[in-house]
């Protein structure tokens, strides 16, 4: 016996089809403390005791379910304002939370779709910690969003989040090299940036909630550093050349310095392996950020 309900991809399956914000981030937290609590009382030992009870299969849809509102839009349609104003800081938590809220089924969509390459549970521990994390920073977010008489769907949000994950459906390792050691790494550099903008707008619980993220986010990008080189020892590939080809192959962005070279660093990830993307930007750039 596992002590799980189902195995874990199928679980993780759940999530995806579940649109209501607040209710996938509770059912991920719930499939989470499932997990975490089998794990603990050492009911899972190896995912190979019973692979397809501890792990299952699972077949996620190509598209996460996600609520009606928000309307999803094109960035460039989306309108901008001032984050010295109240409505410019509601828009940009409301960004927030549509990240957070593509986070949480990013991380659940890589357990469920990639059961054919046998990793170790360390990997499946890693990535519900962080979907787990990720739902409660949705919920932070929404709930300091409610605090300003707003809430996640009250404006448009961006369009092209789930591109990385469509772009890498097929490929773990580009799955990793986009997701954490690309999207979340910016995500350290800009973070600093908009807790200065809710501290100068007094702002307090959002500061504490956005403190919670930057420190936890740092993990995640630290999971994908990990996976990343445990798969490229696997199959004997130099990981920082490694890297360069599927961001180049993968990744539709650009990498825009400055760099928080002191949290990426904490997070296992060495200058060599994004400066030299940064350098080649302007002729790889073919589309908007993801
Ligand atoms: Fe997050
Ligand atoms: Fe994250």
């Amino acid at each position: 016996m596992t002590g799980l309900s189902k195995p874990l991809a199928q679980m993780a399956d759940d999530v995806l089809r579940t649109a209501d914000g607040r209710e996938k981030t509770a059912l991920a937290r719930r499939y989470a403390a499932e997990w975490v609590a089998a794990r603990d009382a050492g009911r899972i030992t190896s995912p190979l005791q019973d692979r397809s009870a501890v792990i299952g299969q699972a077949t996620p849809p190509d598209f996460p379910a996600r609520p009606e509102k928000p309307e999803l839009k094109n960035p460039r349609d989306v309108p901008r304002r001032r984050p010295g104003s109240r409505p410019g800081q509601i828009a940009l938590l409301h960004a927030v939370a549509h990240i957070e809220l593509n986070a949480v089924d990013l991380h659940w969509d890589i357990i469920a779709r990639f059961t054919d390459t046998p990793m170790p549970l360390g990997f499946y521990d890693d990535w519900v910690k962080a979907a787990d994390e990720e739902a409660k920073h949705f919920n932070l977010v929404s709930d300091c969003l409610e605090a300003l008489d707003s809430h996640y769907g009250a404006l448009a949000a961006h369009a092209g989040m789930w591109r990385a994950a469509e772009d890498t459906a097929s490929d773990i390792l580009g799955r990793l090299a986009v997701v954490p050691m690309v999207l979340e790494a910016r995500g350290l550099d800009v973070t600093p940036g908009m807790i200065d903008i809710f501290k100068k707008a007094g702002l307090t619980d959002t500061v504490a909630a956005l403190e919670v993220i930057y420190a936890e986010e740092v993990g995640h990008v630290a999971y994908g550093s990990k996976w990343f080189h445990f798969l490229c020892g696997r199959h004997e590939l130099d990981p920082k050349d490694t890297f360069h080809a599927l961001v180049r192959q993968y990744f539709h962005g650009a990498l825009k310095p400055p760099f928080n070279e002191e949290k990426r660093a904490e997070a296992g990830l060495p200058p060599d392996f994004y400066w030299p993307l940064a350098d080649e930007t302007p002729d790889r750039q073919r589309g908007t950020p993801g």
